[in-house]
């Protein structure tokens, strides 16, 4: 059966990816951020997942406002990224699993959620930048995804509830899942940061330390919080942390926090890194 080993959640700035490309992830202002993944290549080595699960959203590659699904589930062979127009090279494609993300669908619509389902779909900075901060190099190649685009662009948004829900429904598809994959979650995007309008360079140090202390043990406070107190608290495109919710939600088990890193700012984002372990709880065998 497959095993879901925990998760990851960082931010998804562009300019990460120019860092990268220009070897700066030694300079002063890049420093603070980049050594906070140390933790995660030792963690990944140790943990070996097979697969990855990506929340995140899409800003315009694949979903535009025309059309704007709340809630998209990759089910393709491979995921290729385009030029974006951020300035940052292409990245390499990422394989996908499509038996996996079809039991991922099914389980879903079984649940309720009336999700998109999408056989062809491009994958932007906010799943390329993550990929390429947890294995340098792009060297992902043992690894396959199932990216799920929320919907954080266009309003009105899917909730924190809602979010975290999502997750749930994935946490436990995954658990009965066949085959013996080592599974991890990962939510990107946040922390705060508005990058446009009266508040562009809003950033709230004290909401962002609250979410990373409650996304562990006490996510319910957190799903209490509408999404206009979330844009009010985090800025309009702080909203990300949807996807860092969907993820806590897809830790089905005992959860820990083994790792974090909170720098400010990287571009104009709050940037911050977590691992959380998930540790299935010990089942009482049957009399
Ligand atoms: C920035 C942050 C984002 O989340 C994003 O998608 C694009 C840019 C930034 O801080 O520059
Ligand atoms: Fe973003």
């Amino acid at each position: 059966m497959a095993k879901i080993i925990g998760g990851v959640a960082t931010t998804h700035v562009p300019s990460i990816g120019q860092a990268i490309a220009e070897n700066k992830q030694k300079d002063p202002y890049w420093q603070p951020f980049f050594r906070g993944f140390d933790f995660v290549h030792d963690w990944l080595a140790r943990e070996r997942p097979d697969a990855a699960v990506v929340f995140y959203n899409d800003h315009g590659l694949n979903f535009f406002l025309d059309k704007l699904p709340t809630f998209a589930v990759g089910a393709a062979e491979a995921y290729r990224n385009e030029d974006e127009g951020w300035g940052i090279p292409v990245s390499r494609s990422i394989a996908g699993d499509p038996a996996l993300s079809w039991h991922l669908i099914n389980a879903l619509v079984a649940d309720e959620f009336d999700i998109t389902m999408c056989q062809d779909m491009l994958i932007d900075h906010a799943v390329t930048i993550p990929m390429a901060l947890m294995w340098p190099g792009q060297n992902w190649q043992g690894i396959k995804i199932v990216p799920i685009s929320i919907n954080t662009v266009q309003h009105p948004l899917p909730s924190m509830a809602r979010c975290f829900k999502l997750g749930r429904s994935i946490g436990r598809a995954i658990e009965t899942y066949e085959q013996d994959l080592r599974v991890m979650i990962v939510g990107t995007g946040g922390l705060s940061h508005q990058l446009d309008g009266k508040r562009a360079g809003f950033i709230n140090k004290e909401f962002d330390q609250l979410c990373l202390d409650k996304i562990t043990n006490e996510p319910e406070i957190l799903t209490k919080y509408s999404v206009h107190e979330l844009v009010a608290e985090a800025g309009a495109q702080g909203v990300e942390f949807l996807n860092w919710m969907a993820m806590r939600g897809a830790l089905p088990g005992r959860v820990s926090q083994v790792h974090r890193n909170y720098h400010i700012p990287i571009s104009n984002t709050a940037a911050a890194t977590i691992v959380l372990e998930n540790h299935p709880e010990p089942r009482l065998k049957a009399a």
